[in-house]
Protein backbone atom coordinates (compact mmCIF):
# COMPACT_ATOMS: atom_id res chain seq x y z
CA UNK A 1 0.00 0.00 0.00
CA UNK A 2 1.42 3.42 -0.89
CA UNK A 3 0.24 6.41 0.49
CA UNK A 4 1.05 9.90 -0.22
CA UNK A 5 0.98 11.72 2.67
CA UNK A 6 0.28 15.79 2.03
CA UNK A 7 -0.41 17.33 5.32
CA UNK A 8 -0.75 21.12 3.98
CA UNK A 9 -1.25 24.04 5.64
CA UNK A 10 -2.38 25.41 9.06
CA UNK A 11 -3.60 22.17 11.40
CA UNK A 12 -2.88 20.13 8.40
CA UNK A 13 0.36 18.77 10.12
CA UNK A 14 -0.59 18.09 13.14
CA UNK A 15 -3.65 16.61 12.32
CA UNK A 16 -1.98 14.21 9.64
CA UNK A 17 0.38 13.53 11.88
CA UNK A 18 -1.76 11.68 14.17
CA UNK A 19 -3.07 9.40 11.31
CA UNK A 20 0.20 8.74 10.48
CA UNK A 21 0.91 7.11 14.18
CA UNK A 22 -1.99 5.10 13.51
CA UNK A 23 -0.10 3.83 10.18
CA UNK A 24 2.86 3.03 12.01
CA UNK A 25 1.10 0.90 14.24
CA UNK A 26 -0.47 -0.95 11.86
CA UNK A 27 3.38 -1.07 9.98
CA UNK A 28 4.58 -2.71 13.86
CA UNK A 29 1.72 -5.01 12.90
CA UNK A 30 3.33 -6.26 9.74
CA UNK A 31 0.89 -4.49 7.36
CA UNK A 32 3.07 -3.29 4.22
CA UNK A 33 2.85 0.57 3.91
CA UNK A 34 4.78 2.78 2.13
CA UNK A 35 4.71 6.49 2.96
CA UNK A 36 6.16 9.27 1.45
CA UNK A 37 5.49 13.53 1.98
CA UNK A 38 5.04 16.04 -0.20
CA UNK A 39 3.95 19.67 0.28
CA UNK A 40 0.51 20.93 -1.00
CA UNK A 41 -1.41 24.65 -1.00
CA UNK A 42 0.41 27.33 0.92
CA UNK A 43 3.67 24.51 1.68
CA UNK A 44 3.45 23.83 -2.05
CA UNK A 45 3.79 27.47 -3.18
CA UNK A 46 6.58 27.79 -0.37
CA UNK A 47 8.56 25.45 -1.49
CA UNK A 48 8.29 25.35 -5.38
CA UNK A 49 6.21 28.29 -6.04
CA UNK A 50 3.30 26.18 -6.90
CA UNK A 51 0.16 24.89 -4.74
CA UNK A 52 0.65 21.97 -7.01
CA UNK A 53 3.78 20.87 -7.43
CA UNK A 54 4.64 18.74 -10.31
CA UNK A 55 6.44 16.35 -7.86
CA UNK A 56 3.73 16.50 -5.44
CA UNK A 57 1.69 15.18 -8.40
CA UNK A 58 3.54 13.14 -9.35
CA UNK A 59 3.86 11.25 -6.12
CA UNK A 60 -0.42 11.27 -5.54
CA UNK A 61 -0.22 9.24 -9.06
CA UNK A 62 2.29 7.20 -8.25
CA UNK A 63 0.64 6.04 -5.08
CA UNK A 64 -2.48 4.29 -4.61
CA UNK A 65 -4.13 6.68 -1.93
CA UNK A 66 -3.95 9.97 -0.83
CA UNK A 67 -4.02 11.40 2.72
CA UNK A 68 -4.20 14.82 2.92
CA UNK A 69 -4.60 17.14 5.83
CA UNK A 70 -5.69 21.19 4.76
CA UNK A 71 -4.91 24.06 2.40
CA UNK A 72 -5.07 27.44 3.15
CA UNK A 73 -3.74 30.55 5.32
CA UNK A 74 -4.11 34.42 5.29
CA UNK A 75 -0.35 34.61 4.48
CA UNK A 76 -1.42 33.22 0.86
CA UNK A 77 -4.93 35.32 0.63
CA UNK A 78 -3.34 38.09 -1.48
CA UNK A 79 -1.55 35.71 -4.02
CA UNK A 80 -3.06 35.36 -7.84
CA UNK A 81 -5.35 32.88 -7.72
CA UNK A 82 -3.77 30.17 -9.58
CA UNK A 83 -1.23 30.06 -6.90
CA UNK A 84 -3.43 30.14 -3.91
CA UNK A 85 -3.84 26.83 -1.93
CA UNK A 86 -6.97 26.31 -2.88
CA UNK A 87 -5.99 25.82 -6.35
CA UNK A 88 -4.02 22.92 -5.18
CA UNK A 89 -6.68 21.10 -4.07
CA UNK A 90 -8.86 21.58 -7.17
CA UNK A 91 -5.98 20.69 -9.70
CA UNK A 92 -5.07 17.34 -7.72
CA UNK A 93 -8.92 16.16 -7.70
CA UNK A 94 -9.49 17.19 -11.37
CA UNK A 95 -5.84 15.19 -12.37
CA UNK A 96 -6.28 12.38 -10.39
CA UNK A 97 -10.15 12.52 -11.32
CA UNK A 98 -11.55 12.31 -8.01
CA UNK A 99 -14.83 12.82 -8.98
CA UNK A 100 -16.87 11.02 -6.62
CA UNK A 101 -16.82 13.06 -3.08
CA UNK A 102 -18.03 10.83 -0.19
CA UNK A 103 -19.02 13.04 3.01
CA UNK A 104 -20.92 11.41 5.60
CA UNK A 105 -22.37 13.16 8.20
CA UNK A 106 -22.78 11.09 11.69
CA UNK A 107 -23.42 11.88 15.20
CA UNK A 108 -21.64 10.15 17.71
CA UNK A 109 -24.39 9.65 20.44
CA UNK A 110 -22.29 11.38 22.70
CA UNK A 111 -21.68 14.27 21.18
CA UNK A 112 -25.37 15.10 20.63
CA UNK A 113 -25.37 17.93 23.08
CA UNK A 114 -22.15 19.67 20.85
CA UNK A 115 -25.05 20.24 18.07
CA UNK A 116 -26.50 23.10 18.08
CA UNK A 117 -29.93 21.73 17.00
CA UNK A 118 -32.10 19.74 19.40
CA UNK A 119 -30.80 16.67 20.45
CA UNK A 120 -34.04 15.08 19.07
CA UNK A 121 -33.92 16.09 15.84
CA UNK A 122 -30.13 14.91 15.64
CA UNK A 123 -30.11 11.98 17.54
CA UNK A 124 -29.41 9.12 15.34
CA UNK A 125 -28.10 11.03 12.41
CA UNK A 126 -26.55 8.78 9.45
CA UNK A 127 -26.56 11.02 6.08
CA UNK A 128 -24.39 10.14 3.00
CA UNK A 129 -23.46 13.20 1.30
CA UNK A 130 -22.25 12.31 -2.42
CA UNK A 131 -21.19 15.37 -3.84
CA UNK A 132 -19.57 15.09 -7.81
CA UNK A 133 -16.20 17.16 -7.24
CA UNK A 134 -14.60 17.95 -10.78
CA UNK A 135 -17.55 20.11 -12.77
CA UNK A 136 -19.88 22.34 -12.51
CA UNK A 137 -19.13 26.04 -11.86
CA UNK A 138 -15.82 25.26 -10.26
CA UNK A 139 -14.58 24.31 -13.54
CA UNK A 140 -17.01 25.19 -16.28
CA UNK A 141 -15.43 28.09 -19.73
CA UNK A 142 -16.06 30.44 -19.92
CA UNK A 143 -15.05 32.31 -16.46
CA UNK A 144 -13.27 35.62 -15.46
CA UNK A 145 -13.66 38.86 -14.87
CA UNK A 146 -13.84 41.47 -17.24
CA UNK A 147 -15.03 44.90 -18.39
CA UNK A 148 -18.12 44.68 -20.51
CA UNK A 149 -20.00 48.51 -21.00
CA UNK A 150 -17.40 50.58 -18.93
CA UNK A 151 -17.77 48.45 -16.07
CA UNK A 152 -16.19 45.51 -14.40
CA UNK A 153 -18.33 41.87 -14.98
CA UNK A 154 -18.00 38.87 -13.25
CA UNK A 155 -18.85 35.38 -14.73
CA UNK A 156 -18.71 31.23 -14.31
CA UNK A 157 -20.20 28.97 -15.97
CA UNK A 158 -22.70 25.98 -14.27
CA UNK A 159 -22.26 22.96 -16.85
CA UNK A 160 -22.49 18.69 -16.65
CA UNK A 161 -22.14 16.41 -19.21
CA UNK A 162 -24.66 13.53 -18.92
CA UNK A 163 -21.57 11.13 -19.09
CA UNK A 164 -20.22 13.09 -15.43
CA UNK A 165 -23.80 12.56 -14.12
CA UNK A 166 -24.72 9.69 -15.02
CA UNK A 167 -20.97 8.40 -13.41
CA UNK A 168 -21.68 10.00 -10.19
CA UNK A 169 -24.91 8.90 -9.95
CA UNK A 170 -24.10 5.39 -10.58
CA UNK A 171 -21.51 5.92 -7.25
CA UNK A 172 -24.14 7.48 -5.01
CA UNK A 173 -26.97 4.33 -6.30
CA UNK A 174 -24.22 1.50 -5.14
CA UNK A 175 -23.70 3.37 -1.99
CA UNK A 176 -27.40 3.61 -1.07
CA UNK A 177 -27.75 -0.23 -2.01
CA UNK A 178 -25.27 -1.01 0.86
CA UNK A 179 -27.30 1.39 3.14
CA UNK A 180 -31.02 2.37 3.60
CA UNK A 181 -32.15 1.89 -0.30
CA UNK A 182 -32.68 5.59 -0.47
CA UNK A 183 -31.48 8.28 -2.72
CA UNK A 184 -32.09 11.97 -2.77
CA UNK A 185 -30.90 14.09 -5.85
CA UNK A 186 -30.60 17.57 -4.76
CA UNK A 187 -30.67 19.83 -7.82
CA UNK A 188 -32.30 23.27 -9.09
CA UNK A 189 -34.40 21.86 -12.16
CA UNK A 190 -37.27 24.60 -11.41
CA UNK A 191 -34.27 27.29 -12.61
CA UNK A 192 -31.19 25.79 -14.34
CA UNK A 193 -31.14 23.80 -17.44
CA UNK A 194 -27.75 22.37 -16.10
CA UNK A 195 -30.40 21.03 -13.27
CA UNK A 196 -32.83 19.90 -15.47
CA UNK A 197 -30.52 17.66 -17.63
CA UNK A 198 -29.03 16.31 -14.05
CA UNK A 199 -32.29 15.68 -13.07
CA UNK A 200 -33.16 13.42 -16.16
CA UNK A 201 -29.69 11.51 -16.23
CA UNK A 202 -30.03 10.18 -12.48
CA UNK A 203 -33.65 9.20 -13.26
CA UNK A 204 -32.53 7.01 -15.91
CA UNK A 205 -29.71 5.82 -14.03
CA UNK A 206 -32.20 4.56 -11.42
CA UNK A 207 -34.34 2.78 -13.85
CA UNK A 208 -31.15 -0.24 -12.88
CA UNK A 209 -31.32 0.07 -9.32
CA UNK A 210 -35.33 -0.36 -8.78
CA UNK A 211 -34.69 -1.11 -5.55
CA UNK A 212 -33.80 2.07 -4.48
CA UNK A 213 -36.05 4.97 -3.47
CA UNK A 214 -35.07 8.24 -5.79
CA UNK A 215 -36.55 10.91 -4.48
CA UNK A 216 -35.53 14.82 -6.11
CA UNK A 217 -34.98 17.67 -4.20
CA UNK A 218 -34.35 21.35 -5.29
CA UNK A 219 -31.62 22.57 -3.12
CA UNK A 220 -32.62 25.35 -1.41
CA UNK A 221 -35.30 23.20 0.00
CA UNK A 222 -32.86 20.05 0.74
CA UNK A 223 -30.90 23.04 2.79
CA UNK A 224 -34.35 23.61 4.73
CA UNK A 225 -34.70 20.01 5.21
CA UNK A 226 -31.10 19.19 6.81
CA UNK A 227 -32.00 21.82 9.44
CA UNK A 228 -35.91 21.03 9.76
CA UNK A 229 -35.74 17.05 9.86
CA UNK A 230 -32.34 15.82 8.84
CA UNK A 231 -33.14 12.19 9.70
CA UNK A 232 -35.54 11.98 6.27
CA UNK A 233 -31.99 12.08 4.01
CA UNK A 234 -30.07 8.48 3.67
CA UNK A 235 -27.85 9.35 1.06
CA UNK A 236 -27.88 12.22 -1.15
CA UNK A 237 -26.39 13.21 -4.42
CA UNK A 238 -25.73 16.99 -5.76
CA UNK A 239 -23.16 18.54 -8.21
CA UNK A 240 -19.99 20.46 -6.98
CA UNK A 241 -20.85 23.78 -5.31
CA UNK A 242 -24.67 22.75 -3.74
CA UNK A 243 -22.50 19.76 -2.29
CA UNK A 244 -19.92 21.85 -1.43
CA UNK A 245 -22.33 23.81 0.52
CA UNK A 246 -24.61 21.35 1.82
CA UNK A 247 -22.52 19.17 3.28
CA UNK A 248 -20.79 21.84 5.86
CA UNK A 249 -24.10 22.48 6.70
CA UNK A 250 -24.38 18.90 7.31
CA UNK A 251 -21.69 18.74 9.18
CA UNK A 252 -22.86 21.00 11.93
CA UNK A 253 -25.84 18.73 12.36
CA UNK A 254 -23.30 16.18 14.11
CA UNK A 255 -22.21 18.81 16.62
CA UNK A 256 -18.18 19.83 14.89
CA UNK A 257 -16.72 19.69 11.46
CA UNK A 258 -13.60 18.89 14.01
CA UNK A 259 -15.04 15.10 13.13
CA UNK A 260 -15.97 14.67 9.55
CA UNK A 261 -13.72 12.64 7.22
CA UNK A 262 -14.61 12.33 3.65
CA UNK A 263 -13.55 10.33 0.21
CA UNK A 264 -12.61 11.62 -3.10
CA UNK A 265 -12.38 8.26 -5.55
CA UNK A 266 -11.79 7.54 -9.18
CA UNK A 267 -13.67 5.05 -11.37
CA UNK A 268 -11.17 2.61 -9.65
CA UNK A 269 -11.62 3.52 -6.09
CA UNK A 270 -8.10 5.16 -5.81
CA UNK A 271 -8.83 8.05 -3.79
CA UNK A 272 -7.54 11.29 -1.92
CA UNK A 273 -8.76 11.01 1.68
CA UNK A 274 -9.04 14.55 4.24
CA UNK A 275 -11.40 15.53 7.03
CA UNK A 276 -13.68 18.23 5.61
CA UNK A 277 -13.02 21.16 7.56
CA UNK A 278 -9.88 23.79 6.64
CA UNK A 279 -6.55 24.33 8.02
CA UNK A 280 -7.90 27.12 10.27
CA UNK A 281 -4.84 29.02 10.91
CA UNK A 282 -6.11 30.47 13.94
CA UNK A 283 -5.16 27.35 16.14
CA UNK A 284 -2.55 26.07 13.51
CA UNK A 285 0.77 25.11 15.74
CA UNK A 286 -0.53 24.56 19.15
CA UNK A 287 -1.54 21.25 19.59
CA UNK A 288 -5.21 21.50 20.31
CA UNK A 289 -7.06 20.75 16.97
CA UNK A 290 -9.69 17.57 16.60
CA UNK A 291 -7.44 14.86 14.69
CA UNK A 292 -10.82 13.01 14.61
CA UNK A 293 -11.87 14.25 11.16
CA UNK A 294 -8.44 12.78 9.61
CA UNK A 295 -8.36 9.21 11.52
CA UNK A 296 -11.84 8.14 10.11
CA UNK A 297 -10.23 9.56 6.39
CA UNK A 298 -7.94 7.14 7.27
CA UNK A 299 -10.89 4.76 8.24
CA UNK A 300 -12.37 5.39 4.53
CA UNK A 301 -9.17 5.10 3.14
CA UNK A 302 -8.95 1.25 4.01
CA UNK A 303 -12.72 0.56 3.68
CA UNK A 304 -12.84 2.36 0.11
CA UNK A 305 -9.17 2.37 -1.22
CA UNK A 306 -7.80 -0.69 0.11
CA UNK A 307 -11.18 -3.06 0.38
CA UNK A 308 -9.90 -3.93 4.10
CA UNK A 309 -13.37 -3.42 6.40
CA UNK A 310 -11.56 -5.34 9.12
CA UNK A 311 -9.23 -2.48 9.43
CA UNK A 312 -11.57 0.19 8.57
CA UNK A 313 -13.80 -0.90 11.51
CA UNK A 314 -11.10 -0.93 13.59
CA UNK A 315 -9.95 2.49 13.45
CA UNK A 316 -13.80 3.14 13.19
CA UNK A 317 -13.99 1.76 16.50
CA UNK A 318 -10.78 3.04 18.51
CA UNK A 319 -12.50 6.87 17.26
CA UNK A 320 -15.63 5.50 18.67
CA UNK A 321 -14.15 4.13 21.87
CA UNK A 322 -11.90 7.75 23.19
CA UNK A 323 -15.19 9.47 22.86
CA UNK A 324 -16.68 6.65 25.11
CA UNK A 325 -14.10 7.13 27.52
CA UNK A 326 -14.96 11.15 27.55
CA UNK A 327 -11.96 12.46 25.69
CA UNK A 328 -12.39 15.39 24.12
CA UNK A 329 -10.22 18.06 21.87
CA UNK A 330 -11.33 21.28 21.97
CA UNK A 331 -14.01 22.13 19.45
CA UNK A 332 -16.05 19.31 20.98
CA UNK A 333 -15.13 19.38 24.47
CA UNK A 334 -18.05 19.77 27.66
CA UNK A 335 -18.52 20.11 31.35
CA UNK A 336 -17.36 16.61 33.00
CA UNK A 337 -15.41 15.43 29.73
CA UNK A 338 -11.74 15.19 29.59
CA UNK A 339 -10.06 18.12 27.64
CA UNK A 340 -7.26 16.44 25.45
CA UNK A 341 -4.76 18.13 23.11
CA UNK A 342 -4.44 16.91 19.33
CA UNK A 343 -1.58 14.47 19.76
CA UNK A 344 -2.46 12.80 23.06
CA UNK A 345 -6.23 12.02 21.03
CA UNK A 346 -3.94 10.70 18.67
CA UNK A 347 -1.91 8.58 21.29
CA UNK A 348 -5.42 7.26 22.85
CA UNK A 349 -6.82 6.34 18.92
CA UNK A 350 -3.74 4.02 18.42
CA UNK A 351 -4.04 2.92 22.44
CA UNK A 352 -7.57 2.18 21.28
CA UNK A 353 -7.14 0.28 18.13
CA UNK A 354 -7.56 -3.39 20.00
C1 LIG B 1 -14.21 21.82 0.39
C2 LIG B 1 -13.61 23.19 0.37
C3 LIG B 1 -13.02 23.44 -1.01
C4 LIG B 1 -14.16 23.38 -2.00
C5 LIG B 1 -12.24 24.75 -1.13
C6 LIG B 1 -11.15 24.86 -0.10
C7 LIG B 1 -11.67 24.93 -2.51
O1 LIG B 1 -14.55 24.14 0.73
O2 LIG B 1 -13.48 20.83 0.18
O3 LIG B 1 -15.41 21.71 0.63
O4 LIG B 1 -14.86 24.39 -2.21
O5 LIG B 1 -14.36 22.32 -2.58
MG1 LIG C 1 -16.41 23.32 1.37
Amino acid sequence: MKIAVLPGDGIGPEIVAQAVKVLDALRREGLNIELEQAPIGGAGYDAAGDPLPQTTLDLARAADAVLLGAVGGPQYDQLDRPLRPERGLLRIRKELNLFANLRPALLYPELASASTLKPEVVAGLDIMIVRELTGDIYFGQPRGIEMRGGERVGFNTMVYAESEVRRVAKVAFDISMKRGRKLCSVEKANVLECSELWKEVVIEVGRQYPEVELSHMYVDNAAMQLVRNPKQFDVIVTGNIFGDILSDEASMLSGSIGMLPSASLDLRNKGMYEPIHGSAPDIAGRDVANPLATMLSLGMMFRYTFADAAIADRIDGAVKRVIAQGLRTADIWTQGCERVSCSAMGDAVVGALG
